[in-house]
């Protein structure tokens, strides 16, 4: 528990506006951006006809994924990626909360050389690789990212500055390189494939990134908008813009897959339009067979937003409306116990039988009658020789991140959770992420297993006992006024 809580500061408008919050060590918030909202036409039009000659897509996608999304180990996920020619490998962090990817570059001098469990850590040079080029002002992507903003023309660089919900931040200019990644050729198997790809060059370290012990070379943003690499690929046309991913909060590791994802069948639900995250309509909550009573008007609030689907945070933030009466019904199934308040966030109790016989599973029922059903052994969690009740209370957040509903890691390990693009919307299943799951090929109509991986030693003892919680989630602009 080193880094406690939110500095929720984000989008800092440089040149380029964004809202994404990498790693958060505390509540989120949530507004729209209107910025971003729109993006996308020109942008994508630009790059099917720009920039995805190259790509071979068709079934999709397979990202080797490692870390690990447990409260009491250093919580993060992250991927191998080849970026150049000729290609060099980077470990950036998958972060479903923000827009952009970017890679730590040679003019970094403070980034660390060594990161997250000992990874050799690779600065980015693109004078070093045949195929790297700035991104100038006047180019389309440019254009478009930094809508409504002046100052930037014909032959400059393209800026931006990302800042995280945990106050890291990445800065630079934006460069178009080749991506080498894993495109899914059969069942379990993959052929190494590239596209071009506008990504960020980052030219400074922020304070946060600079520690080692979860330093990256950078972040890979899976979030809605179409700057992301999924969009941009995607706009190719032969791999759905759909992925899916499986954290494995047993083993770390897991299933990250880009593509039409036809088994397990999932139920979806709509995103809420015009959202910068992956909001949806929460409805109701069961804890065990009882109904929270709760006024309709709390899932109404902030201005109809809904609940934030964000794997990249670690725990789960409800209303003080739902928090409380939601742990007291699950606490009163075992009246005896202690209550104890550990690091002035987390109540805590001893409690050493099956957590799964003595405490009730919780539902949340979602639009398009999409449940999640949530189990003692997600929402507790071990920690210094106690249970701890993983639900956070966002009422005691302050400013805009009061009362926000954002559902992490907490609910979303070990399932597995679609976001399709296409349609806008999103879904889930109780899944076995050390398994494996089925895309389609768009082009053949074939079918290929895509299995999971976990590309570091998932235990690391020495870096699990650091309890530090990470979270990647996607916040919005705005923020740093109220710090
Ligand atoms: C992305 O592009 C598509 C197609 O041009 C567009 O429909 C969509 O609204 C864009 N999304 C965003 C977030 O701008
Ligand atoms: C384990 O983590 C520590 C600290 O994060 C690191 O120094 C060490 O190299 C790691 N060991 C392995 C085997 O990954
Ligand atoms: C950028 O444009 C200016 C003026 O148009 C020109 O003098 C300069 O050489 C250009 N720089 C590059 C790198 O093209
Ligand atoms: C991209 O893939 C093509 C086809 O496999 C290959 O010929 C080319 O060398 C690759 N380019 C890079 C930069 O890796
Ligand atoms: C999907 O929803 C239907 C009814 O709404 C339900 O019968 C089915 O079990 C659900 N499937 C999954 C995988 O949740
Ligand atoms: C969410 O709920 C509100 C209020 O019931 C409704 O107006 C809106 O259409 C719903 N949005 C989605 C995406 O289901
Ligand atoms: C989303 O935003 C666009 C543009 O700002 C607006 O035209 C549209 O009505 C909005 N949609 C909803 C459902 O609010
Ligand atoms: C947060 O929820 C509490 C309890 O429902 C309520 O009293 C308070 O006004 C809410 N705050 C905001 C900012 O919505
Ligand atoms: C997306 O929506 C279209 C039209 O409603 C539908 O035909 C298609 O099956 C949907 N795709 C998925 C993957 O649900
Ligand atoms: C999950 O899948 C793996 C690989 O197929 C299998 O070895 C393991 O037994 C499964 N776990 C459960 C709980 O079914």
């Amino acid at each position: 528990m080193r880094r406690k809580s939110y500095p929720f500061c984000f989008i800092v408008l440089v040149i380029f506006l964004n809202f994404s919050s990498r790693r958060v060590n505390g509540g989120g918030v949530f507004k729209v951006d209107s910025k971003f909202a729109g993006l996308g036409k020109s942008l994508s039009a630009f790059r099917e006809h720009d920039s995805l000659r190259h790509l071979q897509l068709s079934a999709g996608v397979d990202l080797p994924i490692g870390g690990t999304g447990r409260p009491d180990a250093v919580g993060l996920y992250y991927t191998k990626i080849g970026i150049g020619t000729p290609s060099e490998d980077y470990y950036v962090q998958v972060d479903t909360g923000s827009d952009i990817m970017w890679v730590n570059c040679i003019n970094c001098q403070q980034c660390p050389r060594t990161g997250y469990r000992g990874l050799e850590l690779t600065q980015y040079n693109p004078k070093d690789s045949l195929t790297g080029k700035l991104v100038a002002c006047d180019q389309e992507f440019c254009k478009e990212i930094m809508r409504g903003s002046s100052g930037c023309t014909a032959n400059e660089t393209c800026l931006y500055t990302e800042v995280y919900g945990d106050g890291s931040f990445s800065m630079g200019y934006f460069v178009e390189d080749f991506v080498q990644y894993d495109r899914v050729s059969g069942d379990l198997q993959t052929q190494s494939a590239n596209g071009s790809v506008i990504f960020g060059c980052g030219a400074g370290p922020s304070a946060d990134l600079s520690s080692s012990d979860d330093a990256l070379d950078g972040v890979l943003g899976f979030g809605k908008a179409n700057s992301s690499m999924i969009s941009q690929l995607a706009s190719s046309g032969r791999v759905k813009n759909m992925f899916a991913h499986c954290l494995d909060g047993v083993n770390g590791g897991g299933i990250f897959a880009i593509g039409h994802v036809v088994q397990p069948k999932v139920n979806m639900t709509a995103l809420v339009p015009n959202q910068s995250h992956y909001n949806v309509n929460m409805t109701a909550i069961d804890v065990g067979h009882a109904t929270l009573i709760i006024p309709r008007e709390v899932f109404m609030l902030e201005d109809e937003t809904g609940a934030i689907i964000d794997s990249g945070t670690t725990l789960a933030y409800l209303p003080e409306a739902i928090y409380q009466p939601l742990v007291l019904k699950i606490l009163s199934w075992q009246p005896d116990l202690k209550l104890q308040t550990v690091h002035d966030d987390y109540t805590c109790f001893d409690y050493s039988e099956s957590i799964d016989d003595g405490f009730p599973p919780v539902t949340f029922h979602f639009g398009n009658s999409l449940l999640l059903k949530v189990y003692p052994h997600d929402y507790l969690f071990p920690f210094e020789g106690l249970m701890c009740v993983g639900w956070q209370n966002s009422g005691v957040l302050s400013g805009d991140k009061k009362n926000i509903t954002l559902l992490g890691d907490l609910v979303l390990s070990n399932k597995l959770v679609l976001y399709d693009l296409e349609n806008q919307t999103i879904g889930w299943t109780d899944y076995n992420c050390s398994s494996s799951i089925t895309l389609k090929d768009e082009i053949t109509g074939s079918v290929h297993l895509v299995g999971a991986h976990s590309i570091s030693s998932a235990s690391n003892k020495s870096a699990q006992k650091a309890f530090i919680f990470v979270f990647l989630m996607a916040l919005l602009h705005g923020l740093c006024s109220d710090l």
